[in-house]
Parts: C-alpha cells; structure tokens; sequence
C-alpha cells in the first residue's frame, strides 16, 4: 500500500515540474467577460500561469477572450461564475494529432520550392531563404544576411531585396512568437511571391524588401517539431527561472520579445514573473532575438517606409502607440493605407475575411516593449502589426489545407498596403526625408514591365 502512496505522490511531483504535463494539464476555452470578470482572468494569469491567447472587444465593456487554463484555474473561474466554452479539451489529443497532421501530410518543399500545403520546419525555412539568391537579376540583388543568432544560437535569416536605383525599404518580420506559425509560412509566401513567380508583381518592385521570416528560431523550433513546446511564444532564454526560485515548467520559461523593444522605458503590460506569457526580460533588449531586429531597424531606418510585424491571431491591422491609450498623430494615414489592405484582403479571400483596424494600446491595454511603437519611434511612418486570422479551434495553428488561402489573402493585405505607401508623397519618417525620393522611385518602373493586367485586376480589387 504504502508503494502506491510513494508511487502516487512522485507522479505528482513529477507533473509539477515536468512540461509535458504541465501542456497537457491545460484545456484550451473561450469566455465573454465584463471589465470584472477581465480582471479574475488577469490573476488567474499571474497567479495560475493561465495563458491568455487571444482578446478583442466584442462589445462596449465587453472582450471576448481566448486561454489556455490549468484544472485550477477553471475551477476559479467557475466559483466566480465566469461562464466559458471550451475549444480543447483533450489537449495531448490535440497535439498528438497536430504533430501526426504535419508529420503525414503531404511535403512542405517540392523540387526547392515550397507547397504551402504543410508547414515548413525552421531548416527548411533557413534552406528557402539561403537558396533564394539565385533568382537575382541584373536589376534586382537578391542576398540574404543573417542578422544574428538566437539562445540556441540559431541563426536568424534576412531576406533582402535591392533593386536598382531604388531606397525606399519594407521590412517584414514574422515568428517573433514561436506558436505563430501562419505568421512564418506568410512570410515565405512573400518571398515566395516577391521573387520566385516575381513577375507577376511589377508594381513591387519599386520598393526594397527585407524579410525575416523567423525572428525566434528557437521559439518556431520548439513549438512545431518537439513534443511539450507546442504552445511555446517565447524565446529560449531560461537564465531568468531557475527553478528553485520560480515555479515554471521549463516549457513556460523565456522572454516574451514583444515586451523587450525600449519604448520610453515605461514597464507597462510588462510582466515581471518570467513564467507568464508576456515576461519582458531584465531589460530592453536584453535578448539576442531583439538585439538582431534592433540593428536592422536602426540601421536602415531612413530607408524604410513601412514596417510590418506578423502575428497571429486576428483579424487585425494594428498601428501604435502601444504603450499608451493614444493613437500616434499621422493615425489617418494609417489607417488610409490598412483600409486598402482590408478591401484587398476581403476581395481575394476564400472566406471574405473582414480584417479591424485598430489601435494597439486601444484595443488591448497599453503595452510597453512592443516593436512596433520602437519602429514608429525610430521615425518609420508606417509600422503595423498584422494579426492574421484564426483558425476555429485550431487557433494558431490552421489546418494544412487552409495554409496557402490564408498565405494569399495575407499577401494581397501587404501587397495593397506597399502599393499604396509606394505613392504617397510624404517624406521618409515623420521629420526627416526629402521628397525627391518619390520622383527617383517612379524611375525604378524602367526597368520593370508592368503586367497590366495584374495592376487593372489588383486596382480592380482596390476600388471594391
Ligand atoms: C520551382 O518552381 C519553378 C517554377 O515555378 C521551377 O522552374 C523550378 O524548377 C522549381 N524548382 C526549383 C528548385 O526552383
Ligand atoms: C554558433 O553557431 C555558429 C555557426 O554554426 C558557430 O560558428 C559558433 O561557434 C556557434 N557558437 C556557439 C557559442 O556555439
Ligand atoms: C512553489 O510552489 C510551492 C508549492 O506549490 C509554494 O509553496 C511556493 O511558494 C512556490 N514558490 C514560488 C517561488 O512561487
Ligand atoms: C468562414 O467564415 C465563417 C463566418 O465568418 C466562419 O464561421 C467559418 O469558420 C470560416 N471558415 C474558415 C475555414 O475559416
Ligand atoms: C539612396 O541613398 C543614397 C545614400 O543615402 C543616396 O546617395 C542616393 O541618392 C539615394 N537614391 C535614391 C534613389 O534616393
């Protein structure tokens, strides 16, 4: 008897610091709460480590949000009466069936190109963004960089694209959230777009484009190909919980890179626990992964007209500030050019997706650290946040054959937004630039032929 006392008290001292279990303990639910019941949700989080996925406002005074909860934390909520739906509740059943999903189903890769009908892991990433160069032209330098190297000293790859006479530069950043992964496979479909099929998107290519489709290579790693990590968003970096003096799964454990970009140095929606979701670090850019983006932004940061940071889940467009409830002063602009990507978007989605403009620090709190408000900072005009869309209850991870519509209509979204920016004739920045840049751009359209009747069709789809 006294065996399967001892038996059962080490299984249990066994799921408290083991990972695997600690995933599979959690059940995936979604509740309408009120501004009080919010505010349980939030303890729960810092209390019970209940991971909060996603949030909007469905109503005046009312979120709809989107966790990840422990047996304990449900329980809470019940006593409070908080009413929730639960979206999974057999969480390793999930898992095992994602993993098996992706391990079965058909090649992410074909002959060096990608099918957009299963994930690629982060080498195949790497290998796509490595043997892009060859499609250079003499009027378009295609490179690659890498900009650094994460934790795990992984390293983070940069697509580059110059072309000839041109400086105005779009950056793409994806991945910086390793469960994101619809962010990722957006990215490569850009590059995908951007140069391999190139032709059919003339009007492209009046702009520069870097690209980094996996900013947290340990985060993507982890949570697409080792079993436990699969709802890991942040880095690596377990410097920060030793276990003997936090609690956390190892699994739970790294810095939440969308805190760790300086902003005004204001803590807010920053969390000091580096259990929770959205720990920021010791300090600003205490992270490699950050540190890598950091001097590219800073950089180039009188080239780049626009910024673009890909997350998921949505549908949003989002623009700063982040950490304050105020909108940044050119907003209109903003959101000028995102309505474009909103009717493009909804014009070639198989679904009418109907992507919301909002304000960051509006819709979901101030938050200091995030990157966007660090590259609206550094004087880039445009600097959005793309929340792609959802995927029913496989949140942030839609099916295999949903991949390449939800790719597509991403890339319309971006597309629509880099055509409109590419016109405008403000000045780079919000202080500095000068307007000749636009005239010697208009240029750059020597040296590529205008399909016109991509540009009708994609007006067309504009004008809706
Ligand atoms: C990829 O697809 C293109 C056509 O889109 C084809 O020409 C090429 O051979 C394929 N393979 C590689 C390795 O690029
Ligand atoms: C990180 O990886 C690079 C490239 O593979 C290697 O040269 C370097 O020695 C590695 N650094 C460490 C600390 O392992
Ligand atoms: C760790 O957990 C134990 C038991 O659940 C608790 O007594 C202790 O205070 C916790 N330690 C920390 C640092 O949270
Ligand atoms: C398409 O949209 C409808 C209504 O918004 C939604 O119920 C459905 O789940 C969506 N389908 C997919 C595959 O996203
Ligand atoms: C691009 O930038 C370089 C260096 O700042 C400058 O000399 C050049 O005139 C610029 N070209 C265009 C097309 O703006």
């Amino acid at each position: 008897m006294n065996f399967y006392i001892l038996l059962l008290f080490l299984i249990l001292k066994q799921s408290k610091s083991n990972g695997y279990h600690a995933l599979y303990d959690t059940k995936i639910a979604e509740a309408a709460v009120d501004k009080h019941d919010w505010q349980i949700l939030w303890q729960e989080r810092d209390e019970n480590g209940l991971d909060i996925l996603s949030f909007h406002k469905e109503a005046p005074g009312i979120w709809l949000v989107t966790f990840r909860a422990r047996p304990i934390s449900l329980r809470n909520l019940r006593r409070y009466d908080i009413k929730y739906r639960i979206i999974v509740n057999n969480m390793r059943r999930h898992i095992e069936f994602l993993l098996e999903e992706i391990k079965e189903g058909p090649p992410s890769i074909e002959m060096g190109n990608a099918t957009f009908l299963n994930y690629l892991n982060f080498d195949e990433v790497v290998e796509y963004v490595e043997s892009t160069p060859r499609f250079s032209t003499p009027y378009k330098l295609i490179s690659t960089e890498v900009i650094g190297r994460s934790v795990q000293n992984r390293s983070i790859p940069m697509l580059r694209i110059d072309n000839a006479g041109v400086n105005d530069t779009i950056v793409v950043e994806a991945g910086m959230h390793g469960r994101e992964w619809i962010s990722v496979m957006t990215a490569v479909y850009l590059i995908a777009k951007l140069v391999r099929e190139g032709d059919d998107f003339p009007e492209l290519g009046r702009l520069n484009w870097f690209i980094i489709p996996c900013l947290n290579p340990d985060g993507y790693y982890h949570s697409l190909q080792i079993e436990g990590y699969t709802f890991h968003r942040k880095n690596l970096n377990v410097e920060y919980c030793p276990p003997k003096q936090y609690n956390c799964s190892i699994e739970s454990c790294g810095v939440d890179l969308n805190r760790n970009f300086a902003f005004h140095d204001i803590k807010v929606g920053i969390h000091g626990n580096p259990c929770v979701g959205t720990y920021g670090g010791r300090r600003s850019f205490s992270e490699p992964e950050s540190q890598a983006l950091q001097s590219i932004l800073k950089l180039y940061k009188d080239r780049i007209k626009m910024f673009i940071s890909l997350h998921s889940y949505g549908p949003f467009i989002l623009y700063p500030w982040s950490y304050k409830k105020e909108k940044c002063n050119d907003w209109k602009d903003l959101v000028r050019a995102a309505r474009k990507a909103v009717k493009a978007i909804q014009s070639v989605t198989f679904n009418a997706t109907h992507y919301k403009i909002k304000n960051i620090g509006t819709e979901f709190g101030p938050t200091a650290g995030c990157v966007e408000d660090y590259a609206k900072h550094l004087g880039i005009k445009y600097s959005y946040r793309m929340e792609l869309q959802r995927a029913g209850n496989r949140v942030f991870m839609p099916k295999l054959e949903n991949i390449k519509n939800f790719c597509k209509e991403n890339f319309y979204g971006i597309a629509a937004l880099a055509m409109h920016i590419s016109k405008q004739p403000e000045k780079l920045g919000m202080m500095k630039g000068k307007a000749k840049d636009v005239k010697e751009v208009k240029s750059s359209q020597d040296f590529v032929k205008p399909n016109i009747l991509y540009i009708m069709f994609l007006y067309g789809a504009l004008l809706n």
